[in-house]
């Protein structure tokens, strides 16, 4: 299993250019199911997370052509087993996304249940109840969901929680269903706004995403299309946090700097000067940080998905910070990783209360999940002498090419077989 070996104290200074989102891509690929004509897509990242899709589009009997420089073109027009095995879906949760769409195409759909993963149960009841108020049949055996429909029926659905993919597999299959769909209580990611986008053009009829209520008029049928995948908001929001803890000073190209307005306050809390440009995003970091308490919450507010790295800004910050999770409920799994590093951390429930201390050193850390093994490479920035972080295959689901890119930033680092 491969390492990164990573030798900190370097402050990052340069220029880099930010990739696609794995979070709308995901979706994306599977909004490809949806139409008999080809999808064409730009700025797909390449990432473990996007070939697992791949292949699991691919054993449903979808062409996947790879068309180079982040090009890729879907044809569904051969979709003939609507099947999601466990193998796949236990490496990757967002297999669940092939569920609407198929149901709403094909009107059969077989998809293993998720199961439990390392940062929680993360159910999907949701989706399931969504899914039968459009008039699904759905039963749950020996560890599959299985859905059917002839055609689903618009109506009205208030999700419990705000959830990303559970709104997103909701409005895909609302754009073949009969009649209006109405999504209350749905989440306003921009991913969640990039799929619309794409659906749009695909001939859908989708209207309020990016706000709670996502109103979708169902049509007979979705046609060819071509998309290019909004910027990685969190690869940006990684490499800003990185730029940070070392000092450093660098400039992010295709980015797109409206989607972070939380993470740049926080930043800008911790010292740090942001200049925004129409698609770029420049840090430049003070000599050291001052602490900031994070609390997340869905989009606007600070996500989740940035709670690991602003763990390990704060480990060498100055003063104390209060980190609270809310949407997982067992998401610190990097910070007993943090403390082999130095780090003072004192975990009550979902509060990780972080005082800063002046320096961190480096030792062998175990990557656990896709952005607790973003924090270690931070921490590892920092660290002095040498840090080994192990199993960082996590980071290869969801970072492209994370070791070219900081080397080009000036950090020394390698991976290792
Ligand atoms: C997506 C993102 C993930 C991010 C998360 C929250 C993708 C592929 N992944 O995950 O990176 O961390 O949003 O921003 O886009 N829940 C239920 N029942 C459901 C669905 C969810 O109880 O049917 C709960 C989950 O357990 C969790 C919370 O709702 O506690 C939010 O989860 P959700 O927004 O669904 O996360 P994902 O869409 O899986």
């Amino acid at each position: 299993m491969d390492k990164l070996l990573i030798h900190g104290g370097l402050p990052l200074n340069g220029e880099i250019a930010v990739s696609g989102a794995k979070n709308a891509a995901l979706p994306i690929l599977c909004a490809g199911l949806l139409s008999a004509e080809p999808l064409r897509l730009k700025n797909v990242p390449a990432l473990n997370d996007i070939s697992t899709m791949r292949r699991l589009l691919q054993q449903m009997g979808v062409s996947v052509f790879d068309e180079g420089d982040g090009g890729m073109l879907l044809d569904s027009a051969g979709l003939n087993n609507p099947l999601a095995p466990y193998d796949m879906v236990k490496t990757m949760r967002a297999s669940i996304l092939v569920l609407g769409p198929l149901v709403a195409r094909f009107g059969e759909a077989r998809v293993s249940l998720p199961g439990g993963c390392a940062i929680g149960a993360r159910p999907i009841d949701q989706h399931i109840k969504g899914l039968r108020a459009m008039g699904a049949e759905i039963s749950v055996e020996q560890g599959y969901v299985h859905a059917r429909a002839k055609r689903l029926h618009g109506t009205r659905i208030v999700t419990d929680i705000v959830t990303v993919t559970g709104t997103e597999n909701l409005m895909m299959a609302a754009v073949l269903a009969e009649g209006e769909t109405i999504i209350e209580n749905a989440a306003r990611e921009p991913e969640v706004v990039d799929l619309a986008d794409c659906l749009n053009a695909m001939g859908a009829r989708v209207s309020g995403a990016g706000s709670g209520c996502v109103v979708v008029r169902g049509v007979e049928r979705l046609h060819g299309a071509a998309h290019a995948v909004m910027p990685d908001r969190i690869e940006t929001g990684t490499y800003l946090c990185a730029a940070a803890a070392t000092g450093g000073n660098i400039r992010l190209t295709r980015a797109r700097p409206s989607n972070l307005d939380a993470v740049i306050a926080k930043l800008v809390e911790a010292g740090c000067e942001i200049t925004r440009e129409a698609d770029a995003i420049r840090l430049e970091a003070p000599r050291r940080l001052k602490a900031v308490s994070v609390r997340t919450e869905p989009y606007p507010a600070f996500p989740t998905d940035m709670q690991a790295q602003f763990m390990a800004i704060n480990c060498v910050a100055e003063g104390a910070a209060a980190v609270r999770e809310t949407v997982f409920e067992n998401r610190f799994m990097h910070a007993v990783e943090l403390t082999r590093l130095g780090a003072d951390i004192k975990i009550d429930s979902n509060v990780a209360l972080v005082t800063g201390v002046p320096r961190l050193e480096g030792a062998t850390v175990m990557a656990t999940d896709l952005r607790a093994s973003a924090s270690l490479v931070i921490a590892g920035l920092v660290a002095q002498g040498e840090t080994r972080i192990e199993r960082i295959y996590h980071l290869d689901r969801g970072y492209e090419r994370m070791e070219t890119k900081l080397a080009c930033l000036g950090a020394n680092v390698r991976r290792a077989a």
